[in-house]
């Protein structure tokens, strides 16, 4: 079971990805278990205050560091208390200043029996919850939310589907886009034939390896044409390498780079 813990002043807006879809099946199922905690609830001055101007001037309000500090702290006592089994948890801010989330981090991330994630709002958060608090900064993108709750969804939601049990069968996950490192390759349902357009030949000739090898080369056209970076980070065989090579050469001076 993977525990998660939200920190974040607008706890309702989780309540939409924790109704049906997959979470509603992890939760069931007793794989994942989701927990918001209202970062004011924290605070113990009489009128919750969780913001404060920034010291130097400027505008927009700041996150106050301790009710921040003592909701994470709080969590993990009650978490430690609970079992041990759960080592040392990330504690993870979510901001545009973080490091770009990926395939590969939210694989990471699957690996942890829990995770703490901070949702910042406002022109930011006191720098010192960086500094001694947070084991890791994300940023699902380069783009500004107004607060970090969407990109603390996308997280969970990468997350939790890489659970073992989440997903109908073991192994969907694997031929994702991005987790082959290449974008995944063209699907076809029935009927074979729509508008006059045919469903491509083998893959109705019961010929696996066919299908496996045409597949494979589609995926490796399709990232070349779309994200041509990923082919560098992704290991390819020499026939592969071969298809890269032949597929720039035919569209030197076109529009693939
Ligand atoms: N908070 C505001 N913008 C964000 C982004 N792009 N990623 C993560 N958290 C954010």
């Amino acid at each position: 079971m993977m525990r998660i813990d939200i920190l974040t002043l607008f706890p309702e807006m989780f309540q939409s990805v924790l109704v049906p879809g997959i979470f509603e099946r992890a939760i069931e199922r007793g794989l994942v278990s989701v927990n918001t905690h209202n970062i004011r609830d924290y605070t113990h001055d009489k009128h919750h205050v969780v913001d404060d101007y920034a010291y130097g001037g400027g505008a927009g309000m700041i996150l106050k560091p301790r009710p921040i500090f003592e909701a994470v702290e709080s969590i993990k006592a009650d978490i430690y208390k609970e079992e041990d089994r759960y080592g040392e948890l990330p504690v993870i801010l979510l901001t545009p200043q973080g490091r770009p989330f990926s395939q590969q981090i939210a694989v990471e991330l699957s690996r942890y029996a829990g995770m703490i994630l901070i949702c910042g709002r406002y022109e930011g958060v006191d720098e010192r919850v960086r500094q001694h608090l947070v084991t890791d900064e994300i940023s699902i993108g380069d783009y500004v939310l107004s607060g970090g709750e969407l990109a603390a969804m996308v997280v969970i939601d990468a997350v939790v589907r890489l659970l073992p049990g989440v997903l109908g069968s073991e192994d969907s996950a694997q031929d994702d886009s991005h987790a082959t490192g290449l974008l995944e390759y063209p699907q076809y349902t029935r009927p074979a034939e729509y508008r006059g357009w045919a469903v491509p030949e083998v893959l109705l000739s019961g010929n696996h390896a066919g299908v496996a090898r045409w597949r494979r080369e589609q995926a490796v056209r399709r990232t070349l044409e779309r994200r041509p970076e990923l082919l560098d980070k992704v290991a390819l065989s020499s026939e592969e390498r071969e298809l890269v090579d032949r597929l720039k050469n035919l569209s030197l001076g076109s529009a693939i780079k």
